[in-house]
C-alpha cells in the first residue's frame, strides 16, 4: 500500500503557518524538537508530546488505518495484555510482542523488517512494554529485556551482538540476593539510555521472598554492571535508618517498574520506587522505609544519590509510583521553574523542583489511622499535596454506592458498613479494608503526557475501589483440618479462590482465566508456584499455602481418591503472617457490577502553571450500565495519553475497545475508532516521508490471540 496524504483547501493554509511556528524551533537538539518517538513514551522527558500538527482539530475525523501488523506469534495460547509503546528510529518502527518476541517494521508501511525470540520457544510470562535504542557511529543497538536477561541486538539485522555478555545477553538476576536461582527479577517497562549506560528497574515479586529493586546500569558496550543504586540502603547508606537493622538482606521490593526519566543536559535519572514487599504488611519493616515509594534523583553517571522524595511512608496499600515522572517546565510568577510531575495511585500528582526535590506546591504531612494488625505499625502522618486537587476519588460514602437493584445496593451496603473505613490510608484489616482508590489506581503505568507549548498535563485515573482483607496464614491453617485432602481442598479454593475464578473454576474471562482442565496444561509445579506468587493480578498466597500444597492440588487436578495426609501445622509462619487474600479485586455488587457510582475512568487536563484543572471528563462507557439520562460512564483504563501540535489527545485505553482524539483545550470528542480489542498502550506520533502517523498496540482478542499494531494517517483510501 502507497501513503498518499490527503490536503485540501483551507487545512493547507493553516498547515503552512504551523511549519512556520514549527521551523523556528528547529534549531534545538533532537530531542527537544518534539517531532521522533524514538524513546519509550515519546523521549528522556516521558512528555507524549508530539510537534506534529499534519493531523488535526480540523482533520482527524477523516483519519483512516494506514497499516496494520499482526505478529501471529501467540501460538494459540492465552496472552496477556499488550502494553507496548513503539519506537521510530529513521524509517523503522521497532516494538515488542504480547509474547515478547521483538519486531523490527518498516515504519511507513507496517511490513516486517526482521524479528528476533529472545525466549526460543518458551511463551514467556509478564508484561513487555517496549525496547530501548542506542547508537554510537555505525554501531547500531537495541536494548531489550525478557525472562531474567537483558539482550542486545544489532538495530540493523536482529542478531544479538555477540561480544555484549555472554554471547549478546547479560542474566539479571545476579548480584541482588544472596542466591540468583531464588531471585525472581523481570523488567517489564524499558530501560533508558545516558551515554553509553542502558538504566534499568525491574519488576520484582510483592510477596515476603522478594528481592531487593536496585536500580542498575549496565555498559552498553560490553554488558558490564556499571552501577547499583540500592532503594533499600545499606550501612552507611541515606535512608539505612528508616528500617529495622539489617532488614536490607531480607526485605526486597521498593522497585522500578514502571521506567524512569531523564534529564540529559543536567545529567540526572529521575526514577520512581514501588512499596516494600510484602506489599500489605510490614512488621519486617518497621520504619518510613526509603527508598519504597519515593522519587528519587540520581546522577545518571554514576547511580549517586542526589535528592528523595517519599510519597507515601511505610506503605501498605501497594502504592507504587507506577510511571515515569513527566519532566515539565512551568511558569511561576514570571519565573521558569525545571519540574517533574509523578502521578500516583493515590490520586495525587506531586509537582517537584527537578534541581531540589522540593515540592512546587505545598505539601502537608498529616495524620492517617492507626493499624489494629498486631504488631503493625501504620506511618502516623502522610504526605498530601495541596494542589493540584486529586484526580481521582479519595474518598466514599453510603451515597457513593450503587444500586443496579434493591438487592445489589443492599449487598453493598452490608459490605460497606462491615469493612474498615476511614479514609485515605485506612490500613489493611482482617475485616477487610475498603481502599479508595485500590492499587490499580489513581493512575497505573501509562502516566501523563505534557504540553510543553502550553504547560497542560493531560493524565487518565480509574476510580476503582479494592477491600484488603488480612489473613493470619497460622489461624487458617488451625482452622482448615479435617475431611479428605480434596475436601481441604475445596475448602481453601472456596476460602481464597472462588471470588475471582468462579465456584465452578470457570474464570471470568478475558480478565481471569478458567481452571477447568487445568491438569492438561500445567504441571503441579507450575500450579503451586502460580498459588505462592500471584502475579498479573493474581495475589500471590505464600504463607497461606504452606502445608495445603497436596490438597488444593488434589482439588484442582480432582483428584478425590488422594489419601489424607496428615496436616504439618507451621508453628511460626513468621514475617509472613498476614496475607491479603482479596488483593486487585474489585469492589464489586453480587452481581458483579461496580459498587461504587460513576464515573469509573476520567482524563484529566492540569494547567501545571497553577496548579487548576482546564477540563475532567469519563473516559470510555459501558452503555449496558449506563442509568437512563445520564452521561458517560468512564471505563476502567490502562495505558497513557499522547498530546500533540496538531490540538490533539490521543489515548486508548478503555474497555470499549475504542481510540479517541479529543481536543486538548476543551476536552471535546474530535474521533473515535472502534477495535476488535482494547487498545491498553500508549500510541507512538512519528512522520515518514512527509506523513504523519499515529501507532497504537491492541490486545488480543478471539480472531487475533497475539493481538496487532497498527498506524493510523490521513490518507487517501488505498483500497486495499
Ligand atoms: C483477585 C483475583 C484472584 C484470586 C483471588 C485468585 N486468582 Fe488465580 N488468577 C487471577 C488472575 C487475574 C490470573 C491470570 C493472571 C495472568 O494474566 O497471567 C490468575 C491465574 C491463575 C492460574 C494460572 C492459570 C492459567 O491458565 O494461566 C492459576 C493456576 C490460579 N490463578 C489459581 C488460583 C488459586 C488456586 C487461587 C486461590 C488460592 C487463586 N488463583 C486466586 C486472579 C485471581
Amino acid at each position: 500500500m502507497k501513503l498518499t496524504f490527503i490536503l485540501r483547501g483551507p487545512i493547507l493554509g493553516y498547515m503552512l503557518l504551523l511549519s512556520v511556528i514549527f521551523f523556528s524551533t528547529c534549531s534545538a537538539p533532537d530531542w527537544q524538537t518534539y517531532t521522533k518517538w524514538q524513546i519509550y513514551r515519546g523521549d528522556a522527558g516521558s512528555t507524549g508530546y508530539s510537534s506534529l500538527d499534519q493531523i488535526n482539530r480540523e482533520n482527524v475525523d477523516q483519519l483512516k488505518v494506514a497499516w496494520i501488523f499482526d505478529p501471529q506469534d501467540a501460538d494459540g495460547a492465552r496472552v496477556p495484555k499488550y502494553e507496548c509503546n513503539p519506537i521510530i528510529i529513521g524509517d523503522r518502527l521497532f516494538a515488542t510482542s504480547a509474547r515478547h518476541w521483538v519486531y523490527a517494521l518498516d515504519a511507513g508501511t507496517g511490513k516486517m523488517i526482521w524479528s528476533y525470540n529472545p525466549r526460543d520457544g518458551d511463551m514467556g510470562v509478564g508484561i513487555k512494554r517496549g525496547v530501548t535504542y542506542w547508537e554510537k557511529g555505525d554501531d547500531r543497538r537495541i536494548l531489550l529485556t525478557a525472562g531474567e536477561y537483558l539482550y542486545a541486538l544489532n538495530a540493523d539485522s536482529g542478531k544479538p551482538i555477540n561480544d555484549f555478555g555472554e554471547r549478546g545477553r547479560v542474566r539479571l538476576d545476579t548480584g541482588l540476593g544472596p542466591d540468583p536461582d531464588s531471585v525472581w527479577v523481570i523488567p517489564t517497562s524499558p530501560g533508558i539510555v545516558f551515554e553509553d549506560l542502558l538504566i534499568l528497574g525491574s519488576e520484582v515479586s510483592e510477596l515476603y521472598d522478594a528481592a531487593p529493586g536496585h536500580v542498575r546500569a549496565f555498559n552498553i558496550l560490553t554488558g558490564e554492571l556499571a552501577w547499583t543504586f540500592h532503594t533499600i540502603p545499606q550501612p552507611g547508606e541515606t535512608g539505612y535508618d528508616t528500617w529495622p537493622e539489617d532488614a536490607w538482606k531480607s526485605v526486597g521490593g521498593a522497585n522500578n517498574w514502571g521506567g524512569m526519566s531523564l534529564d540529559q543536559q543536567r545529567g540526572m535519572v529521575f526514577v520512581p520506587l514501588g512499596s516494600p514487599s510484602y506489599d500489605y504488611y510490614g512488621l519486617n519493616r518497621i520504619g518510613m522505609n526509603l527508598f519504597g515509594n519515593c522519587v528519587v534523583a540520581l546522577e545518571a553517571a554514576t547511580g549517586k544519590l542526589v535528592w528523595y522524595f517519599q510519597t507515601v511512608h511505610h506503605d501498605l496499600w501497594d502504592y507504587d509510583l507506577p510511571a515515569p515522572p513527566t519532566l515539565i517546565t512551568i511558569e511561576q510568577d514570571g519565573k521558569k521553574i525545571d519540574a517533574l510531575a509523578q502521578t500516583t495511585k493515590s490520586g495525587f500528582l506531586f509537582v517537584l523542583d527537578r534541581e531540589t526535590g522540593e515540592p512546587v506546591f505545598p505539601v502537608e504531612e498529616r495524620p492517617v489511622p492507626a493499624s489494629r494488625i498486631p504488631g503493625e505499625q501504620a506511618w502516623p502522618t502522610q504526605p498530601i499535596p495541596l494542589k493540584p486537587a486529586p484526580y481521582a476519588r479519595q474518598k466514599m460514602s453510603e451515597s457513593d454506592l450503587t444500586a443496579f437493584s434493591p438487592e445489589d445496593h443492599q449487598f453493598l451496603l452490608r459490605r460497606f458498613r462491615e469493612v474498615r473505613y476511614e479514609g485515605l490510608y485506612t490500613p489493611p484489616d482482617s475485616l477487610g479494608t475498603l481502599m479508595v482508590p485500590g492499587s490499580r489506581g489513581g493512575s497505573e503505568w501509562g502516566g501523563s503526557a505534557f504540553d510543553p507549548e502550553t504547560g497542560v498535563i493531560y493524565l487518565n485515573s480509574n476510580e476503582s475501589p479494592e477491600i484488603a482483607s488480612m489473613i493470619s496464614a497460622r489461624k487458617q491453617q488451625s482452622k482448615n483440618q479435617g475431611g479428605s485432602a480434596y475436601k481441604r481442598g475445596n475448602r481453601f479454593y472456596t476460602n481464597y479462590c472462588a471470588t475471582c475464578h468462579g465456584s465452578e473454576l470457570e474464570g471470568f474471562e478475558p480478565n481471569i482465566p478458567s481452571l477447568q482442565g487445568l491438569k492438561g496444561r500445567m504441571t503441579k509445579e507450575e500450579v503451586l508456584g502460580r498459588i505462592a506468587n500471584g502475579g498479573n493480578k493474581m495475589p500471590a498466597f505464600g504463607p497461606l499455602l504452606e502445608g495445603f500444597e497436596d490438597e488444593i492440588i488434589a482439588f484442582l487436578f480432582d483428584l478425590k481418591e488422594q489419601a489424607t495426609t496428615k496436616q504439618a501445622v507451621k508453628k511460626d509462619a513468621g514475617p509472613g503472617g498476614y496475607v491479603n487474600t482479596t488483593a486487585y479485586s474489585f469492589f464489586r455488587d453480587g452481581s458483579g457490577r461496580p459498587g461504587i457510582k460513576p464515573p469509573w475512568g476520567t482524563l484529566n487536563a492540569i494547567d501545571l502553571n497553577t496548579g487548576d484543572y482546564l477540563w475532567k471528563i469519563p473516559l470510555g462507557n459501558h452503555p449496558e450500565w449506563q442509568q437512563p439520562g445520564e452521561g458517560a460512564t468512564g471505563s476502567e483504563n490502562y495505558g497513557g495519553a499522547a498530546v500533540t501540535a496538531g490540538g490533539l489527545v490521543f489515548i486508548g485505553a478503555t474497555r470499549d475497545k475504542k481510540f479517541r482524539a479529543f481536543d486538548k483545550d476543551t476536552g471535546a470528542l474530535l474521533w473515535e475508532d472502534s477495535l476488535p480489542a482494547g487498545a491498553y498502550a500508549t500510541p507512538a506520533i512519528y512522520e515518514i516521508d512527509g506523513i504523519q502517523l499515529v501507532a497504537i498496540a491492541v490486545s488480543s482478542s478471539d480472531e487475533n490471540p497475539s493481538g496487532h499494531l497498527r498506524a493510523y494517517a490521513l490518507i487517501e483510501d488505498s483500497g486495499q
